[in-house]
């Protein structure tokens, strides 16, 4: 089955600047490159890969937009060892073995064919996130999130339904979704999706965000900031970026960084609340080390005269 066999539906975003407001209206701030891929994912139809560094905002995405279409999220969270039982169907085989023993006792009336047709129906079906999706008659967003996570062998479990949007089951035939779900995967790079399932998809990178809309989504995520407090946050946090990391500060570190400089009742970070406060950004003792060095060689932002490393007035 070709694409063009697929149900039609009626667009849900007018255009992509509709995209951007009602993402906003959620709290989620994008830039034109998100909001354009997810205006397009859904006219086109396809699935939508969304690769990029850990708390860029990934999984918020398909979740923000399925708050914006009034959809349902269906999650399928992918591990190392994810089977097909657990991400399509399995066969209730407690049931099935309970139904053939009840049959046992009918004194021996239903026969074997019976029986079979019976266990593997519906009803001894037990549905799994990616079936659900497909055979869902609400609007539904699927997201499968860390797609990087599984192994390659397990990805083509994905293809079919990536491609057609239908599921088949041998003992009960092919089902196809009634509508095109938006799907989104996200993976965090931790090694090279196959070309078969990066074909199938619309690419988006999501990178962190550049210092005006990270302090946005400071002042949108954290109650009780101020817009220069804010300023200076994305400031800094994009300096530590900077540097040489095993783990850059995410957006959500941002966030808990503000937060905990909104607790402290800061309203000014200087060198030494940013230095006292790092471990909320970074996580590895090195990391630290190295953004401790830059900060107090240089007050970020903020100079002040007589700082170390700060310019002479
Ligand atoms: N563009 C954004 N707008 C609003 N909040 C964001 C944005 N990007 C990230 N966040 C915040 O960062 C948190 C972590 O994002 P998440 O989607 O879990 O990251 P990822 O899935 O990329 O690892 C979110 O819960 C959200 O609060
Ligand atoms: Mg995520």
């Amino acid at each position: 089955m070709t694409s063009d066999a697929l149900p039609e539906h009626d667009p849900r975003f007018d255009s992509v600047d509709a995209v951007r407001d009602r993402l906003r209206s959620v709290d989620y701030l994008s830039d034109e490159g998100i909001a354009g891929i997810v205006y397009l994912a859904d006219r086109l139809g396809k699935p939508i890969l969304v690769e990029g560094p850990a708390g860029t905002g990934k999984t918020q995405l398909a979740k923000s937009v399925a708050e914006i279409t009034g959809a349902r999220l269906i999650r399928l969270q992918c591990y190392e060892g994810l089977d097909e039982s657990k991400a399509l169907y399995e066969w209730n085989y407690k049931k099935q073995l309970l139904r053939i023993q009840a049959s046992r006792n009918e004194a021996d009336s239903a026969s074997w064919d019976d029986i079979e047709d019976d266990i593997f129906s519906d009803e001894f079906l037990l549905t799994r996130p990616l079936l659900e999706a497909i055979r869902a008659e609400d609007p539904v967003v699927l997201l499968i999130d860390e797609v990087d996570r599984v192994e390659v062998e397990t990805e083509a479990l994905l293809l079919e339904i990536l491609s057609d949007y239908q599921v088949s089951i041998p003992e009960l035939g092919t089902i196809t979704a009634r509508q095109i779900p938006l799907v989104f995967l996200t993976s965090n790079n931790t090694r090279e999706l196959s070309e078969a399932l990066k074909r199938r998809c619309l690419y988006l990178h999501v990178d962190y965000p550049d210092m005006e809309r990270e302090k946005e989504i400071v002042l949108t995520k954290v109650p009780g900031v101020s817009e220069t407090l804010a300023d200076e946050i994305a400031r800094i946090v994009r300096s530590i970026r900077q540097l040489e990391l095993k783990k850059s500060p995410s957006v959500s570190e941002t966030i808990d960084w503000a937060r905990t400089l909104v607790l402290l009742g800061v309203d000014h970070v200087d060198t030494e609340t940013a230095v006292a406060t790092t471990n909320i950004l970074l996580k590895y003792q090195s990391d630290i080390a190295k953004a401790t060095k830059e900060l107090t060689a240089e007050p970020a932002g903020v100079k002040r005269p007589g700082a170390p490393g700060a310019p002479a007035r």
